[in-house]
């Protein structure tokens, strides 16, 4: 239920924070991604280097990074959120949020936030029993705000009542609640709003993903470290925006996306055959795969036996597809290729730009903490015949985001 789902974790100052990081440790086992957000007070509770381990993000307290400026940004936390949940909520947070006062991040990300929003209070019996809290979370109810009980039993004060935050795996219990409701709704309102469109609705796109495997004989091949997560990724980004997408995908050991139609391959020349007969029908393609350049000249029919000496395999050249896909592209298609690049990163992308007359093309600097093969971030650049635009350290999924929505700038 909360896999891939995109969870802005809030926690404010609270003795109940201890409790934030088996929370969000489960969040994070249920297949969710988590972004922790934390108000100055509670880094005194729960440090932000335990929230960072295992949230596996880094933390968010300032508007922006004191060392280098970057700026957090609340409007792009809110539009990335697909719930809210701030646990623990103190009443001080309550009552800030039910006023729309915006003084912390947390705050600022709370007026932002277009997705569901849920509260986890806790603090002291008397403090959760004041009319004024009571008057507050009333109003945070109404704004539709989903407000997870507390429990009672013994208090941090020593005294007896309601007012403990709710258990971690009690929380989790109430987020699947709150996103199985909006699927209900999401698909009420579908089917009573059937003209509501996404913006790739009636659009194709091809995507390769993964690696190729090269034969050298019946168990033998030649390959690389390609895990496919950042091609899966694209097309579940152009799926969600109501894409047609067509994964033309090499070995890979994770799972199909939601909604895509995946054709499997195995060598380079299977992939150039599955892309070239398709690509006339698309608006576009990414060419997220790591291709073999090379393969060798013959495939042994038997297992080569070992002989006493050295052995070398003559290879053959590949065909290029994306440059083949280029050298077809007409008005009106988009072509996006990547470039991984360990020296003259940029040099090397814009040339591969021109050579395979891609619209854009995205660097991924292997020299870079962060980029690569098998990892879950990606630090790349976009660079197209204008611009070349950084993105910071993020997610897969949420450079498949940026991506889609240069795509969608060209299309
Ligand atoms: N690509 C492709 N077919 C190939 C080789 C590469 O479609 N036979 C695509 C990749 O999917 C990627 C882009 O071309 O989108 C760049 O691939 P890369 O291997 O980095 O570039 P090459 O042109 O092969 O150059 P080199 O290996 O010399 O860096």
């Amino acid at each position: 239920m909360l896999k891939g789902k995109h969870i802005i974790l809030g926690i404010t100052g609270s003795i109940a924070a201890y409790k934030s990081a088996v929370l969000c440790r489960l969040l994070v086992s249920a297949g969710a991604e988590v972004k922790v957000i934390m108000t100055p007070l509670a880094k005194q509770f729960i440090t932000p280097l335990t929230m960072a381990t295992v949230s596996k993000n880094p933390i968010l307290v300032d508007f922006f990074n004191p060392e280098n400026g970057e700026w957090n940004s609340h409007v792009k936390l809110g539009e990335w959120a697909d719930l809210y949940l701030i646990a623990p909520a103190s009443a001080n947070t309550m009552a800030k949020m039910a006023t729309g006062v915006a003084d912390n991040l947390l705050l600022t990300t709370y007026l932002s936030a277009r997705c569901a929003v849920a509260v986890a209070p806790a603090m002291d019996l008397d403090m959760y029993a004041h009319v004024a809290t009571q008057r507050n979370m009333a109003q945070l109810k109404q704004d539709g705000v989903h407000i997870i009980e507390p429990g009672s039993g013994f208090l941090a004060s020593g005294l007896i009542g309601k007012g403990r935050m709710a258990e971690p795996q009690d929380i989790v219990a109430a987020v699947e609640a709150i996103f199985a409701q909006s699927e209900k709704c999401a698909e009420a309102s579908e089917i009573e709003n059937p003209e509501k469109k996404k913006s790739l609705e009636g659009k194709r796109f091809l995507v390769t993903a993964g690696a190729t495997i090269e034969p050298i004989d019946p168990v033998r091949f030649i390959s690389n470290h390609s895990s496919g997560k950042m091609g899966y990724a694209v097309a579940e980004a152009l799926a969600k925006r109501g894409a047609e997408v067509t994964l033309v995908s090499g070995r890979t050991a994770i799972d199909k996306p939601q909604g895509v139609e995946v054709v499997n391959v195995l060598s380079a020349e299977e992939m150039y055959k599955a892309c070239v007969e398709r690509f006339s029908e698309m608006d576009g393609a990414v060419m997220c795969a790591a291709v073999a350049d090379y393969t060798p000249q013959v495939v042994a029919t038997e297992k080569l036996k070992k002989g006493e000496g050295d052995m070398s395999i003559a290879l053959k050249r590949t065909k290029d597809i994306a440059a083949e896909l280029g050298s077809k592209k007409r008005e009106g298609q988009v072509l996006v290729g990547f470039a991984m690049e360990t020296e003259n990163e940029e040099q090397n992308a814009a040339g591969k730009l021109v050579r395979k007359n891609l619209d854009f093309i995205v660097l991924n600097s292997l020299r870079r903490e962060g980029a690569g093969f098998r990892g879950d971030t990606n630090i790349v650049s976009l660079i197209d015949s204008r611009e070349k635009v950084d993105l910071p350290l993020m997610s897969k999924s949420d450079v498949a985001e940026h991506i889609v929505d240069k795509i969608e700038s060209f299309l």
